[in-house]
């Protein structure tokens, strides 16, 4: 794993980081366990927020993070990149808001989407579908991990496992029993596969998994490591 698709360390713009320094804390932790790419992706918004308020705000925290950095002669090198995104959180008729494509990872057609944490009611499948064909982008589905609890598992096969969406694991899986089984059950089942530490704060990052992640990772034979990573790669390439 190189690239962490899910991060809240901008400062300032949801419930992620508070501080740049808390930003720079979290950025370091990753680059030394071996990130080479980290995504910004601040929650957009459950409530009414205009995408364009929402870019503003998200420029805004890029820019008093490079500040802190420069003003404190952190030595850019201990940082990962960085690609801009955003967590779009799901809700019915999503796919009608104007703008939404901008919310995409920076440079490429990908849109991680969030679905409610509720059971499932069967208008996010096609709710997400929508998204996909009107705007010609492909869903990134974020911590699938998440919705073992609300979704039985035809509903999460449904939902996940269709061949049509790039799959989105939390590493904090890799902590219990059963999230490792999904990593490793998600891994050997060939679907399109990418990881994210989604760490709100310096305080969480031992909690993020990613070691534990790494170890499982370790155990891949080498072809389907580099797979991985060129897929990882590839998702932020077009
Ligand atoms: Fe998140």
């Amino acid at each position: 794993m190189k690239i962490d698709f899910h991060s809240h360390f901008l400062p300032g713009i949801d419930d992620g980081a508070k501080t740049p320094a808390q930003s720079v804390e979290i950025l370091q932790y990753l680059k030394r366990n071996g990130i080479e790419r980290v995504c910004a992706t601040p929650h957009f918004a459950k409530h009414g927020e205009r995408v364009s308020s929402f870019l503003e705000h998200r420029a805004g925290a890029v820019r008093a993070l490079n500040e802190y950095i420069d003003t404190n002669g952190i030595d850019r090198e201990t940082l990962p990149h960085v690609t801009l995104g955003a967590e779009v959180h799901l809700y019915r008729n999503l796919s009608e808001r104007e703008r939404l494509k901008e919310l995409c990872y920076e440079g490429c057609d990908r849109i991680l989407l969030e679905l409610p944490f509720r059971k499932f009611e069967g208008w996010e499948l096609e709710e997400v579908y929508n998204i996909m064909y009107q705007l010609k982008v492909t869903p990134v589905m974020a911590h699938i991990n998440r919705y073992t609890g609300f979704y039985s598992k035809s509903e999460f096969s449904d939902m996940f496992y269709n061949g049509d969406f790039i799959l989105q694991l939390n590493c904090e899986s890799a902590n219990t029993f059963s999230g490792s089984s999904l990593i490793k059950k998600t891994l050997k089942s060939g679907y399109d596969l990418v990881f994210g530490c989604d760490i709100h704060s310096p305080e969480k990052v031992s909690e993020s998994g990613l070691e534990k992640t790494e170890k499982i990772l370790s155990k891949l034979s080498t072809d389907r490591l580099h797979e991985l990573e060129n897929f990882e790669r590839s998702v932020l390439n077009r």
